[in-house]
């Protein structure tokens, strides 16, 4: 997706969010906002907060001071795929939502979407790392969200497995534009896939900007390259960069 897809609507806002386990403040003085349709990549240290703001914006945990607003429908993809062992991949995609036949065929086209649309039956164990993160992606989207919350979804991915999920992620968002926002680890995924990245500092957003490497987003251009120096010296990491 390029910047010229987005509309103006935002679809969250988030101020001053402030989340405190015990005397320990993980998220202090978070502001930020996501237009409909636009992709967010967040990076940050471990430890830095990432996933709690991320549970706080899926309303997983509603402990947290501040104003939030997020879109009814939303969906989270963690890293591993949380597939429930005692039900076949379809159900799987439909669990949470009503049992009718109408849900069954959403599901089915989801898997479809995701080339799994010959594992409707299967048991999730039968499933490769990649298979079953790709029937979480279409638990997902059954649910057509418009915020579409992702927790380092292919961290646990082969490098190879990984590249093939950017291509698909990139055109599912295409195909039903969420808004996104994707935690990751790696800086080149940020990059590759986002319109817009942050960095998550001391639990408050240190540096935000717009990704406006021309497509196709190729790592060894120049542009990447200075951008990928620009969030590694954000992250702390000083090592020399490989250019
Ligand atoms: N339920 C909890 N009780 C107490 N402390 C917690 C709890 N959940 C998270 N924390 C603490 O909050 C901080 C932020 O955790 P969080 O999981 O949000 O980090 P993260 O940025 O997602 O890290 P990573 O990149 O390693 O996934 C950490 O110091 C963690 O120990
Ligand atoms: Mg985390």
């Amino acid at each position: 997706m390029t910047a010229t897809d987005l509309t103006t609507d935002t679809v969250v806002t988030a101020r001053d969010i402030r989340k405190r386990f015990g005397d320990h403040i993980v998220i202090d003085g978070f502001n930020l906002d996501i237009r409909a349709g636009e992709f967010v990549a967040m990076l940050g240290r471990s430890g830095s907060g990432k996933s709690t703001f991320l549970r706080a914006l899926g309303a997983l945990d509603g402990d947290f001071e501040g104003e939030l607003r997020v879109p009814e429908r939303r969906a989270i993809v963690f890293q591993e795929p949380r597939l429930l062992p005692w039900q076949r991949v379809l159900t799987n995609v439909t669990v949470g939502l009503p049992a009718t036949a109408a849900v069954r065929g959403q599901a089915r086209l989801a898997l479809g979407e995701v080339n799994l649309a010959n594992k409707a039956k299967v048991w999730p164990r039968t499933l490769s790392g990649g298979e079953a993160q790709r029937v979480a992606l279409a638990r997902a989207l059954v649910r057509e969200p418009e915020l579409l919350l992702l927790d380092e979804p292919f961290g646990a991915l082969d490098a190879l497995t990984r590249i093939k999920m950017h291509a698909l992620l990139l055109a599912l968002c295409k195909r039903h534009k969420p808004a996104v926002l994707l935690v990751t680890h790696d800086v080149d995924e940020a990059i590759l896939l986002a319109d817009r990245v942050i960095v998550l500092t001391d639990g408050a957003i240190s540096l935000d900007v717009e990704v406006t490497v021309a497509a196709p987003r190729l790592r060894d251009s120049h542009e990447f390259a200075s951008l990928r120096r620009r969030l590694l010296v954000e992250l702390g990491v000083h090592e020399e960069v490989q250019l």
